[in-house]
């Protein structure tokens, strides 16, 4: 029988996220085209997506505009239109301004306004009614991170045939941070709408498990959680819910190969020359979020330069970021900070020509991206809090020369695969200032070990692992739900 309102044959697999791969970029002169999306959820689906045939229900990144679905290349896209209202309420006001602080331990602070949770609620609504339109009979629906916690409750309500999971693509906060939410029991209760929940980390998922049995009242297994392994539970009536631990990744392989092309490397090696061929090129690549401790960075290379600990004639540090949620007032603030700090610093330790810190603004195309990462001879990944952080990734991936060294906070999810690493405290100015001293002054071979056994890690564990491990352990609770209701 059709079930909720769904239609004709319809995609079995379907990804449901806040925005599609692309992005429509309005042109001064009225004109839109297509560009990609940022940050690290479209970089890791993207290719999970092309290889597996599916749908992609997700916004088109600008306010009031309505799109027909796209269909290439065996991708379709469907376009869940926002209007400018619900942009500043739903994602600017209670995803980027209650949820992720919150989730990123508070680094800023938290705002509860019951204005933005309603409008939470009302497009969380509207993205589920679109997914039950989009998907076929029994389908395979994939939902992905905090802005849509709601929709897997919702969807499950309109369409019950379909087998939900859910991935979070940032850190799940501890207990006594979440308990801070107006809205934590709705917020609980719409993620146990679906069949497997997926966590980067074990900790994420042993929290969540926490609060399902506290906030839900439900009873959950009390094991410790494994990485794609051992996976928790939660009794939500008759239906079991499971609960794991997923670390993300990268396409490891397509980037080392990409990385080896003879025009990469030779864009690699005009960089540095642009650069004026110093001996140690630093790189920062991020979105310009608080998350990412760019401010720590730079203040610890500050200290530095200003201790003579490293001579601004054989070193410098580029910083590509790429503007985010930009009419966000935090975002605002620290855009100012940074650019105040890059401003002071070569104003002391630039000469005419040589700047120390080259800062850009805007997203970098791919090709030119891998070229910096190849050139790079220190990444500089500092986060106070970050679920994963592709960008460490694909530093190591870009590295099958062996020579390069990755500076990593211990706050980021990456830090637990990537033991190798340079590792910091980023709330300890010291620790950073001493890991990028160990990552520029060790010794070529150690350099050489160190980095040997990053990329044996990122290369074994790659994104397609990542989106099978889930969606294998997602099907088996597809037999097992069948098997109850026929037995
Ligand atoms: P987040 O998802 O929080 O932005 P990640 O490190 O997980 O952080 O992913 C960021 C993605 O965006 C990576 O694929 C990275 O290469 C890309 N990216 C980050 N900064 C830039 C930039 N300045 N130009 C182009 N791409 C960028
Ligand atoms: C992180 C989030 C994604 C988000 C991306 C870019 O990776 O986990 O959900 O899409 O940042 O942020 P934006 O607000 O521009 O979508």
């Amino acid at each position: 029988p059709e079930s909720g309102g769904h239609s004709g044959a319809g995609s079995g697999f379907v990804v449901v996220a806040n925005r599609l791969p692309v992005d429509l970029e309005r042109l001064p002169d009225g004109t839109k085209r297509w560009k990609r999306s940022p940050g690290g959820l479209v970089t890791a689906l993207e290719p999970v997506l092309r290889n597996n045939n599916g749908a992609w229900v997700g916004w088109a990144g600008v306010p009031d505009v309505d799109v027909d679905p796209i269909i290439e290349d065996g991708l379709e896209l469907y376009p869940v239109p926002l209007s400018a209202e619900e942009v500043a309420d739903y994602y600017e006001g209670f995803s980027n301004g209650t949820l992720w602080p919150l989730y990123h331990d508070v680094i800023v602070r938290p705002e509860y306004h019951r204005r933005w949770w309603t409008a939470y609620v009302d497009v969380n609504r509207r993205f589920a009614e679109y997914t039950a339109k989009v998907a076929a009979e029994g389908a395979t629906v994939w939902v992905q991170d905090y802005q849509l916690q709601l929709v897997p409750k919702m969807l499950r309500m309109l369409r019950p045939d379909l087998t939900i999971g859910f991935f979070l693509h940032i850190p799940f906060p501890p207990i006594e941070l979440f308990l801070q939410m107006p809205w934590r029991t709705e917020l609980v209760e719409g993620l146990l709408g679906a069949d497997l929940i997926g966590f980067h980390l074990p900790g994420g998922a042993q929290n969540f498990l926490y609060l399902a049995r506290r906030l839900a009242g439900q009873p959950t297994s009390r094991g410790t959680v494994g990485v794609r392994a051992k996976m928790g539970v939660v009794q939500v009536g008759f239906r079991t819910v499971r609960v794991g631990a997923f670390p993300i990744s990268i396409a490891s392989a397509e980037l080392d190969e990409y990385s080896r092309r003879r025009s990469v490397r030779e864009r690699g090696a005009q960089i540095r020359a642009e650069l004026g061929n110093p001996k140690n090129i630093l790189l920062g690549v991020d979105r310009l979020d608080y998350t990412k401790g760019i401010d720590i960075r730079l203040a610890a290379l500050e200290e530095l330069l200003q201790e003579g600990k490293i001579d601004p004639a054989e070193t410098v540090m580029v910083q590509l970021a790429t503007p985010s949620r930009e009419r966000v007032e935090s975002y605002i603030q620290m855009r100012s900070d940074i650019e105040r700090q890059v401003g002071r610093i070569n104003g002391e330790f630039s000469r005419v020509g040589y700047p120390f810190v080259h800062y850009l603004h805007r997203p970098i195309p791919r090709e030119e991206l891998v070229s910096f990462f190849v050139a790079a001879d220190v990444m500089l990944v500092t986060p106070l809090r970050d679920g994963m952080n592709l960008v460490a990734k694909e530093y190591v991936a870009c590295h099958s020369g062996l020579n390069g060294a990755l500076v990593l906070s211990e706050f980021t999810g990456a830090a637990a695969e990537l033991r190798q690493s340079y590792l910091c405290n980023p709330h300890d100015l010291e620790s950073v200032k001493e890991a990028i001293l160990h990552a520029i002054g060790d010794d070529a071979d150690t350099r050489r070990r160190r980095m040997r056994a990053l990329r044996r890690q990122v290369l074994a564990h790659d994104v397609d692992r990542w989106a099978r491990a889930f969606l294998e352990a997602l099907a088996q609770d597809r037999v097992a739900g069948s098997a109850l209701l026929t037995d």
